[in-house]
Formats: structure tokens, sequence, C-alpha cells
């Protein structure tokens, strides 16, 4: 089903996200709206364990089996709940691609970052591995790093190089949005300053839409038009950039903004 309307646009409305594992519920994600226009950056911030991560997981349908998703996800204007198990499987890469949390430890340990790039390529664009070789080469200079790179295994790289072939894998198919979640955690401030604005560059030069989660609101402030703020898998506070971050109406917004400013303090 379309709807015109939604054209451009990742669209979430009234989503919830419920796991079901070892006789015990969690509900993570509790009735949230809000939207990914193409071309637009928006920032999903949040304490540890607000539901970030579900939510993010929920729009390309990759939650853990058996877990409860209700809500509407749709990417100009298709109901993606309604594509067949391989059409989402194409939308995956070559509409809404993910960078996962963690995901410089999600490669396969014994296959190249190469390898990695051209087996999607392969699958999803059916292109020949030499080709592919040549495309990863290209993919991974756009994503700031050397094509020669492409012949290392993943542990052969630092955190920041892993950071960087998760994004060149994610564009491999060049995707219309970016899911990135906490793409630059795990690394040191100028290290995450560089990575990120690659990520922002590479998605404003392509005129791509971008959720990017963070739990740092001030850095996120930054780089985003839209700030969505979660807490307790509810949408505390959202709207501009500049408006959520310099005005925020709530007070665990107005926390977590003074929490990062005195880690920044005491570092
Ligand atoms: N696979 C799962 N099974 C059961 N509960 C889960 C699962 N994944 C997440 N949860 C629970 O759902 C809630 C939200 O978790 P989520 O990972 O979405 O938070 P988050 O905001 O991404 O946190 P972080 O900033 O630490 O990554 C938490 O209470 C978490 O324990
Ligand atoms: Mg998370």
């Amino acid at each position: 089903m379309s709807n015109q309307n939604d054209a451009g646009k990742i669209t979430i409305e009234r989503l919830s996200v419920t796991y079901c594992s070892g006789g015990r519920t969690t509900r993570a994600v509790r009735g949230c709206s809000f939207g990914i226009p193409k071309g637009g950056i928006v920032g999903l911030v949040g304490e540890s364990g607000s539901g970030k991560t579900s939510a993010l997981m929920a729009i390309p349908g990759l939650l853990p089996t058996g877990t409860l998703v209700t809500g509407r996800v749709s990417c100009d204007g298709t109901n993606l709940a309604e594509l067949k198990e391989e059409e989402l499987a194409a939308w995956r890469w070559r509409r809404i691609a993910l960078v996962p949390q963690g995901a410089m430890n999600s490669f396969t340990p014994h296959l190249t970052i190469g390898r990695h790039i051209t087996e999607v390529l392969s699958h999803h664009l059916k292109m020949p591995i030499k080709a592919g070789r040549e495309r990863a080469a290209e993919l991974l200079e756009t994503s700031g790093l050397d094509g020669f790179l492409q012949a290392r295994y993943p542990h052969e790289l630092s955190g920041g190089q892993k950071q960087r072939a998760a994004l060149a894998l994610a564009l491999a198919c060049e995707p219309d949005f970016l899911l990135a979640d906490e793409p630059t955690t795990a690394l040191d401030v100028i290290t995450q300053k560089e990575v990120l604005d690659t990520i922002v560059k590479i998605v404003r030069g392509r005129g791509m839409g971008l959720l990017l989660v963070t739990h740092d609101l001030p850095l996120a402030a930054g780089i985003c038009d839209e700030l969505i703020v979660m807490k307790d898998g509810e949408i505390a506070e959202s709207g501009p950039a500049r408006q959520v971050s310099g005005n925020p109406q709530q007070p665990y917004t107005k926390l977590l903004i003074d929490a990062i400013r005195e880690m920044d303090v005491a570092r």
C-alpha cells in the first residue's frame, strides 16, 4: 500500500516494541512516532536502555524473532511489514542501510574487509568479483580509508578504521537512508569527530536521510536537523535540534545535556 505524502521519507507511527524472552516481557519502545526525511539528519538520543536501538532495529525489521512489534513503519509510502522477507532483505541494503551498534565487532573474523563488501555487491547487485574489488576500494576511499585496506582482515584494522569499513559496507548498494547506531561511541574523541564528519559529509553530499543514534545530545545537536529525546521507551521531547538543545522544555532533556557537559569538564 502506498501513500504519496510519505514520498522521500521513512515514517514511524505509534511504534511499540516488546521483548518476550525467558518468561519476561520488556516494553522497550512505547508508542513512538517520528519521521526521517531524505536529505535530513535526525538524532535519536537518550540514556542507556531508553529504547534507541530497539526503535532503530524495528525500522528494517531486524528485531529478534518473538519480539512483539506494533505500529507502522513505511518508506516512501510502502508499509515495510507488507513486504515479503526477500523484498525486505533487498530494501535493507538498497534503500535503508544499517551501521549497527558495535559494528566494529560484527565483521566475520576470517573474511577480509574487501570480501565482506564484494559479497554484498555480488549478492544484491550481481556485480562480478573483479568489478566488486574496484568498487570496494572506491567505497573504502569514500569512507576515508585507503583502498588497499580491503586485503586486511578485521583484526588488522584499528577501531576507527573498522567503523569506517562498516560505513563503506552500509553504503555498498547506494542506499537512500542510513541508520547509524552509536557509530563512534567506542572511539577516542578526535577519531569520533573525524568519523562523524565523514558520515555527515557523505549523507549531505548524497542527499541521504540519516538516523543517528547517540547518547551525546550536544554532539547530536551540532550535526542533526531534528532531535528526538527518548526516555523509558517514550519520546520525552522532539523538535528542531537547536531548539531542543538550546531551549529544552523537559527536565530530562536538561539532565542529559548537563550530564554530558559535566563529563566534558571532567575530561
Ligand atoms: N533482545 C532483547 N531481549 C530482551 N530485552 C531486550 C533485548 N534488547 C534490548 N532489551 C531491553 O530493552 C530495553 C531497551 O534496550 P535498547 O537496547 O533499545 O536501549 P538503548 O537505548 O539502545 O541502550 P544503549 O544506549 O545502552 O545502547 C532495555 O531494557 C533492554 O534491556
Ligand atoms: Mg543501543
